[in-house]
């Protein structure tokens, strides 16, 4: 090693060493979530033990576990509550703590923030959804008609997502055989699993610089393509052919954004639209948005083959409302009921994030009387709510019937919290919703699913590691109704 890298490398262990001291938490959930079931039946125990609020220190450091919904509610609705920890494999994924999900609160993250929910609330308004989701289904469609004889159903899911989420993004959709999807889904699959997994650069950053281990370099390697692909080779595109009187996507809105900003903005306004933002914006609202929304619609299906009653009063309701003869549309939403129940219920019993995202404390602050140090590690028993027997009735039982009230959607149950909740709930949860809704619609429309001859019942544990809950592979039927 030449004497200046030897230099480099030594600062930068000293900044991670300086820096990161949530590392520790890294310890707790790399030994919890060894498989995941152990994970969501530890934290059960946790809240059975400890109570609502549980408290405890790793290297003095506190950790706060919210194990009830009051607590959640009453703690992450207060801004003191919403930073992040400092994890070494997020930052590699958010580029350095600089995508929207793993900001710090403050001026660039309200900014980015902001952008995506007017960006997503525009795309939800007109005919723009209803476009893609014709789209991407048509693609869908194909895919499934192809598939003679058992299939597992886990590709067609992720290219439906991504054909939905890449057009708003950039203004592209993908094709089942395409070597760049199955690449893509390729990568964000092993990041799924390394995740939450096992990495001793999250238990130790400094080796980062030092020594990376296999795993580390591997993320390393995927996210940077990740990045590459969907974030800057995008914005060298957009930027030479973009025309502020047809912006088509996303990208677009945050270019013109950006040029806006140039025209009027001082330069700290400028500094936090920077090209490097933009990237860091689009890619992590690729990655929150299709990781969880995919995990959701595999979930959904294999809960349909289970349950084939579910299927056929959900398809019924289809319909009796829309008919035949046309795709299901954005505005049939609200005559849809059963349909968003099924959603939710799938929801409930296996949320795609079960443990949220982790926040930690901004500064000294106080939870029902108890005293919080800055820098506090807060986590959210998320699964644990969902199956909590003083909320919900028979938990373990799939019943999407229980978000029902006379014969309409009932009030979203406060102790069902798939998005989050408070300051830095999930701002895309409208889209993941209406898509998903949607996408049931026009698979139950079209196809009838069920479970190859001969098999009974579906192993319905989750795979993956604790942060993302994904199904175990699993196959059925898919039959184009006549
Ligand atoms: C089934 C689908 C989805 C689920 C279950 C989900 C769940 C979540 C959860 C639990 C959080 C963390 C909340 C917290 O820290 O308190 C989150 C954050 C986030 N989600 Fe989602 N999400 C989904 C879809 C989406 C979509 C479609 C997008 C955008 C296109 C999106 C973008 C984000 C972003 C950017 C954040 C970080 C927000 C912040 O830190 O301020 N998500 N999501």
């Amino acid at each position: 090693m030449k004497p200046n890298s030897l230099l480099q490398t030594l600062k930068a262990v000293v900044r991670e060493l300086q820096n990161s001291l949530d590392w520790r938490i890294c310890w707790l959930t790399t030994i919890a979530a060894s498989t995941p079931a152990n994970a969501v039946s530890l934290a059960a125990r946790w809240k059975e033990r400890y109570g609502p609020l549980m408290f405890f220190t790793v290297a003095n450091r506190t950790v706060v576990g919210l194990n009830t919904v009051d607590v959640a509610h009453e703690a992450l609705r207060k801004m003191e509550f919403g930073n992040r920890p400092y994890v070494a494999s997020l930052q590699l994924l958010s580029g350095g703590g600089n995508n929207i999900g793993q900001s710090q609160i403050g001026p660039r993250w309200r900014l980015h923030r902001k952008l995506a929910i007017r960006g997503i609330g525009c795309f939800l308004q007109g005919d723009s959804m209803d476009t893609k989701i014709r789209q991407a289904f048509k693609i869908t469609s194909e895919c499934l008609e192809s598939m003679k004889g058992p299939f597992n159903p886990k590709s067609i899911a992720d290219l439906t997502i991504y054909n939905m989420l890449r057009p708003f993004l950039v203004n592209k959709s993908y094709r089942l055989e395409e070597a760049g999807f199955q690449k893509m889904i390729g990568y964000n699959d092993d990041l799924i699993s390394d995740f939450g997994a096992f990495m001793i650069e999250d238990i130790i950053p400094p080796l980062r610089h030092i020594y990376p281990s296999r795993k580390y370099r591997r993320t390393a390697e995927r996210i940077k393509y990740i990045q590459d692909e969907l974030g800057w080779k995008e914005l060298r595109e957009h930027k030479a052919k973009f025309d502020p009187d047809n912006i088509t996507d996303y990208m677009d809105v945050l270019i013109e954004e950006q040029k806006k900003t140039e025209a009027e903005g001082g330069p700290e306004d400028i500094s936090l639209i920077s090209d490097k933002y933009i990237v860091m914006n689009v890619v992590d609202l690729f990655t929150a948005g299709t990781d969880t929304t995919r995990s959701t619609l595999n979930w959904m299906i294999k809960f349909l083959v289970v349950y084939p009653e579910v299927q056929s009063k959900a398809r019924d309701e289809i319909d009796n409302t829309i008919g035949r003869d046309r795709l299901p549309m954005v505005s049939d939403r609200n005559a849809l009921p059963y349909c968003e129940a099924v959603m939710l219920e799938t929801m409930r019993m296996r949320p795609p994030l079960p443990f949220s995202l982790v926040h930690t404390t901004r500064c000294d602050t106080e939870l029902r009387g108890y005293q919080i140090p800055k820098d506090s590690v807060v986590g959210l028993n998320l699964y644990t709510i969902h199956h909590d027997p003083d909320q919900w009735d028979e938990p373990e039982v799939y019943r999407p019937e229980r978000f029902i009230k006379d014969g309409v959607l009932d009030q979203k149950p406060r102790s069902w919290l798939t998005f989050g909740t408070g300051v830095r709930a999930c701002l895309g949860e409208n889209m993941a919703k209406t898509e998903l809704i949607l996408i049931l619609a026009c698979l139950l429309q079209q196809f009838y699913f069920r479970l190859p001859d001969g098999v009974t019942e579906l192993d319905m544990d989750p795979a993956g590691c604790a942060f993302v809950h994904i199904t175990r592979p699993y196959k059925i039927i898919a039959e184009k109704r006549e």
